[in-house]
């Protein structure tokens, strides 16, 4: 049995939700009267423009709707509505990879919010409903065009950094974007790179909605420039008024579409609402890192994910906190940058992923121990399942075994966290994201809702709806029902599955076991096997690939991919994997690239011509294969496969 941590008794006694009894009563009071917790805490948090009528409409499931015809706006609750005593606290620092560092208050936000929001409105038309387009760096013009779009009720989606032309057009053309935003580039590692010119390939073909392409300035490096669509963003905002009044949206009019991967080849444009969205961002923000006066909050993701979204902006902006945003990586200019940072910034909860956790481990053991780390009382983790060796790393050496780790269990769809450990309340298990928070109702079951015995694997499903959960798939609401509801049933009612596989152990603690589905997480980031094949397919000289994920050092998953030719022997696996990633790139991005590859002569298939994918990823991993192989149109393969991964 693993050692239990339990909370650091001086750091429970101010928490939020100072102890297990606390933790109960307030899920008690979820589980006893659904409705009037979600009421108590909206009417708390939220400030509303109008009273909202009902607090779950249930009649169209399952497509929920929360807090219905209430009126509120994101970027009040964000800005205005702190500034009255926040106006000259930092609302974002913001530190360049070159070190460069911005404070930005809450009173100089509003006006670059105000502006922004004025700019798209009055120079490019943008109105409620309209789609906008953001493939920047992490620079606080991105900060300020997400909130600029809350503004004015225009859905913001953000295209990660790292995709490509191809990626962002697919995206940019399922969502007819009237606007991308964009910047010249930025730095990295001490170097620009370059972002404008994937939007000018991106637009090369497709993107028939876009009417302007609005640029940032920030690595001055020369863009080519079109005089018909660009514009520039600094040439332009000081024009702008600094007042903009707010739109007044209604609880379930579309915040933002986020596309993710899912099982098929095409990514799901994940649609989430306005006010159900913002309740539990600022809600999670303050019970899971136990946000406390003066804190500084440093989540290392990129906006491009919903980890940006909901732990760099929204969560800390609601919450009136101070948020700290990184252009760089957190090993340049050496693998103490990140501990520096919590230093000079004197932060107070740092929130990042497994695999930087392995990596800053693996390059600087003892690199924390440089820098004085006191300040830090929360440490979080998010994306994939944590290994024990990084989790007693990070907690004996990052946190001197004093700060609780929370392992933040949840989702794209999600909005926020769904199971996490309370930092003053619960008591851990390593590597364990322990319980649902109070007001989610988490449950490992089986298909028909049966609870799954302690200690076997089942399906990880949300059994009762949540106010911030995914409202629809963008143009697709039949794939929104059959990607989440259709797998598992609770009293014969559809429920919220992930995707993901769940333990229970005897105690009642959630370990999460991974996708249950075709899609891989590497490091922390989602693809689907099938959009990877799908790209595949287009090498000439390929006949069939299969897809599957394999263990990785620092990844935590990486990319394995069974390559059968066309004309076997003619090429060999560098040639055929320099060509696949290449396209991979082209049409991805480099976060999709192939890992390792094996050339075979055929994968397993059923009679019916299903590929099964159990026993290649068992042969991928090195694993006996257990699974039976009778049913395989040609089970000699199987030994065939197994003995080239093993030659290789
Ligand atoms: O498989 C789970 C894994 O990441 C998936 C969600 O990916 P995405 O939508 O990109 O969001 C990532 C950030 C929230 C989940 O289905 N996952 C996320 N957090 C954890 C996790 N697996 C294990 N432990 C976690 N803490």
């Amino acid at each position: 049995m693993s050692k239990i941590y339990y909370p650091n008794a001086e750091f429970s006694k101010d928490a939020s939700i100072p102890s297990m009894e606390a933790y109960w009563k307030l899920q008690n009071r979820a589980l006893e009267d659904y409705e009037g917790y979600w009421k108590s805490f909206a009417d708390e948090k939220i400030d509303w423009l109008a009273p909202y009528d009902e607090v779950l409409d249930e009649s169209d499931a399952p497509f929920y709707k929360w807090f219905t015809n209430g009126k509120l706006n994101v970027s009040n609750q964000c800005i205005d509505r702190h500034l009255a005593t926040k106006a000259n606290q930092d609302a974002i620092v913001f530190e360049g990879d070159r070190g460069d560092v911005e404070h930005i208050t809450y009173a100089q936000l509003s006006t670059r919010v105000n502006k922004m929001a004025n700019l798209l409105k009055n120079e490019f038309n943008v109105k409620k409903g309209d789609r906008v387009v953001l493939y920047m760096p992490m620079i606080p013009e991105a900060t300020y065009a997400m909130l600029a779009c809350t503004r004015i009720g225009a859905i913001h989606s953000i295209v990660f950094g790292g995709f490509s032309a191809d990626a962002l057009r697919d995206r940019i053309d399922d969502a007819k974007a009237k606007v991308v935003i964009t910047a010249d580039g930025a730095f990295r590692k001490g170097k620009p790179y370059m972002l404008k010119n994937v939007v000018d390939d991106a637009l090369k073909e497709g993107g028939e909605s876009v009417e302007a392409v609005l640029v940032v300035k920030r690595n001055n490096e020369p863009i080519e420039w079109n005089d018909s669509i660009d514009y520039s963003y600094n040439d332009m905002i000081d024009a702008q008024s600094d007042e903009c009044p707010f739109e007044i949206m209604d609880s379930e009019d579309p915040m933002f579409l986020l596309y993710t991967s899912g099982s098929t080849g095409k990514p799901k444009g994940v649609q989430h609402s306005t006010a159900g969205y913002i309740l539990w961002a600022q809600m999670t923000m303050e019970w899971v890192f136990d946000l406390r006066d003066n804190d500084v909050f440093w989540c290392t993701a990129d906006i491009g994910w919903i980890t940006g979204h909901t732990y760099i902006v929204y969560g800390p902006l609601s919450a009136g906190t101070t948020t700290v945003m990184f252009e760089g990586v957190p090993t340049y200019p050496d693998a103490g940058r990140a501990w520096k940072m919590i230093e000079d910034h004197k932060i107070t909860q740092f929130y990042t992923a497994p695999t930087a956790i392995r990596l800053l481990h693996k390059m600087g053991e003892d690199e924390p121990n440089k820098y004085d780390l006191t300040t830090l009382r929360v440490l979080g983790t998010v994306g994939e399942p944590i290994d024990p060796p990084a989790w007693k790393w990070y907690y004996e050496v990052v946190g001197n075994s004093k700060c609780a780790i929370v392992d933040t269990y949840w989702q794209t769809e999600t909005g926020g966290h769904m199971i996490s450990p309370l930092p003053g309340a619960t008591p851990i298990k390593p590597a364990c994201a322990t319980f649902a928070l109070p007001g989610i109702v988490a449950e490992v079951i089986e298909e028909d809702g049966t609870p799954t015995p302690v200690g076997e694997k089942g399906f990880m499903c949300i059994t009762k709806p949540w106010p911030s959960m995914i409202r629809n798939i963008w143009g697709d609401p039949e794939r929104f029902k059959t990607s989440y509801f259709s797998e598992c049933k609770k009293d014969g009612k559809p429920v919220y599955f992930t995707g993901d596989g769940a333990m229970i152990d005897e105690d009642g603690y959630i370990t999460i076991t991974g996708r249950t589905d075709d899609v891989i997480n590497v490091s922390g980031h989602r693809i689907g096997t099938a959009e990877i094949e799908a790209v595949i397919k287009h090498v000439d000289t390929i006949a069939v690939s299969a897809v599957v994920g394999k263990p990785h050092e620092i990844k935590g998953e990486g990319i394995f991919a069974y390559i059968v030719l066309k004309e076997e022997g003619s090429y060999s696996p560098d040639e055929i994997k320099s060509e696949i990633n290449k396209l991979l790139k082209k049409e991805i991005g480099a976060i999709a690239l192939c890992d390792e590859i094996a050339i075979v002569p055929d994968v397993p298939k059923t009679r019916s011509g299903k590929i099964m994918r159990r026993i290649l990823r068992s042969i991928a991993k090195g694993e006996e294969i257990t699974q039976d192989t009778s049913t395989l149109e040609d089970p000699t393969i199987v030994q065939t496969i197994e003995k080239i991964v093993k030659e290789a």
